[in-house]
């Protein structure tokens, strides 16, 4: 089991450097929210009040847009780092109807101190920071915090399948850079940041074809990948309306 307080998250510098740039180098950030709007809005927008769990919620941008959506939802935000889920609460605000919890994924499908179960579990970006088997572990909590018929779904980078795919996924991110600077979106050059996705040991993708096994393998049903950008994905699955 690896630990958070190792990798560069811990490290608030870092933290803010993400926060204050991933628009600028995440390849169409805003239109993966959009999928998670989507989503939200086609399975999960109701009268009855959803509760919602946000794992790895960074400044809180999913919250945001579940909050945005869905007045009656109540959202649970977790991350490794408190200055992350200040950021979060400051962001959704004295009257949100949030709670927040630090906790590094490790600890939660370990000790599991969440209370209740939830309509949603939704991540953005973070659970590519857990090993193989961290990730698979989560996995298996995350279905045993689901509500019957809930859905889990997980914006995130994967590993490509071959050599030659990832060369040309990294070559498509740079590219996306590139234009991104090019249409005066940023005066920063952060092309870097592909070379340094590689070289940065927190980063320990595995295959959509290995997630989507370990969803389906652990019981999730419906399990698909709603998106697609090289490396960059949107997956999940829901728990059957008869599980446990
Ligand atoms: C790339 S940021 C993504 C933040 C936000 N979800 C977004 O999409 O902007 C990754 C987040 O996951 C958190 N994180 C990384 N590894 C974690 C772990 N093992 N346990 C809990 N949180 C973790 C970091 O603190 C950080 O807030």
């Amino acid at each position: 089991m690896s630990d958070f307080s190792d990798t560069n998250w811990a490290d608030s510098e870092f933290a803010r450097e993400y926060l204050d740039n991933a628009e600028a180098y995440v390849p169409f950030r805003q239109e993966m929210h959009k999928v998670l709007g989507l989503y939200y809005r086609n399975f999960l927008l109701g009268e009855a009040p959803k509760s919602v769990l946000d794992l790895g919620c960074g400044d809180g941008i999913l919250s945001l847009i579940v909050a945005g959506l869905d007045e009656n939802a109540s959202i649970t935000l977790v991350d490794g780092s408190q200055e992350m889920l200040d950021r979060a609460a400051e962001r959704l605000g004295p009257q949100g109807n949030f709670t927040c919890l630090r906790s590094s994924f490790q600890e939660l499908a370990k000790n599991d101190p969440l209370e209740g179960s939830f309509d949603l579990v939704m991540s953005s970006l973070a659970i590519h920071h857990l090993n193989r088997e961290d990730k698979t572990s989560l996995y298996k909590y995350v279905f045993s915090c689901l509500k019957p018929g809930g859905h889990f779904i997980n914006i995130d980078v994967v590993l490509a399948p071959t050599d030659e795919l990832e060369n040309w996924y990294m070559q498509v991110w740079e590219e996306w850079i590139v234009r991104r600077k090019a249409e005066g979106k940023t005066d920063r050059d952060f092309t870097d940041i592909v070379r340094r996705y590689h070289e940065n040991p927190d980063n320990v993708p595995d295959t959509l074809s290995f997630q989507l096994k370990a969803l389906e393998e652990t019981g999730y049903a419906h399990v698909d990948c709603f998106y697609k950008h090289g490396v960059f994905v949107i997956f999940g699955g829901r728990k059957g309306s008869g599980d446990r």
